[in-house]
């Protein structure tokens, strides 16, 4: 799994493409390992709370979540770093709630108001090939669905609703302190 060590950046046309599954046969082996330590380093190196496997120019579903603490939003509880190998969620709430995101292929301090799903069912493998799964709400799930997104090749530029909220991640914390 060759990849580049820069993250892509929007108008790069792969980040449009779309991901295919990671074949069964991968899951722990060691490439699949190695990868999956690199895509959690590299989040953390960029101080992410997530990252998508295409956004290092691997066209695979694979994507890194978590944090112990996040700068940008210091309230919220910690979420423990995994790798999710094919991960899918369904809908256990059709409530939709706006808050800001922001995109390490969009320079990652532009940010702007997202309406995502707040509470999912999520189903994965860890890098090992074991089952993951569980329920996610708030900024969890969140982070997943903006990191599938990636696998479909869509933006959190996509859907944004109210262009109006669109601002640097400096400016919206001067405006409106956490
Ligand atoms: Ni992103």
């Amino acid at each position: 799994m060759m990849t580049e060590t820069t993250l892509l950046q929007v108008g790069n046309p792969q980040l449009r493409e779309i991901s295919m599954p990671v074949e069964l046969h991968l899951l722990g082996s060691e490439e699949l390992i190695r990868f999956s330590n690199q895509l959690l380093e590299l989040m953390q190196q960029y101080k992410g709370v997530g990252l998508a496997a295409p956004q290092i120019g691997l066209q695979k579903k694979i994507l890194a979540l978590g944090f112990e603490k996040s700068e940008r939003r210091p309230l919220e509880k910690p979420i423990p770093r995994a790798v999710l190998i094919n991960p899918t969620f369904t809908v256990l709430s059709n409530n939709l709630e706006e808050d800001y995101e922001a995109c390490l292929s969009v320079g990652g301090n532009l940010m702007a108001k997202v309406p995502r799903f707040t509470h999912i069912y999520y189903q994965a493998y860890d890098p090992h090939g074991n089952t993951i799964e569980g329920e996610a709400k708030g900024l969890h799930a969140r982070i997943i669905q903006h990191e599938i997104d990636h696998f479909d090749g869509i933006l959190f530029l996509d859907r944004v609703q109210d262009t109006r909220t669109y601002g640097f991640v400096e400016e919206i914390k001067k405006a409106k302190p956490a």
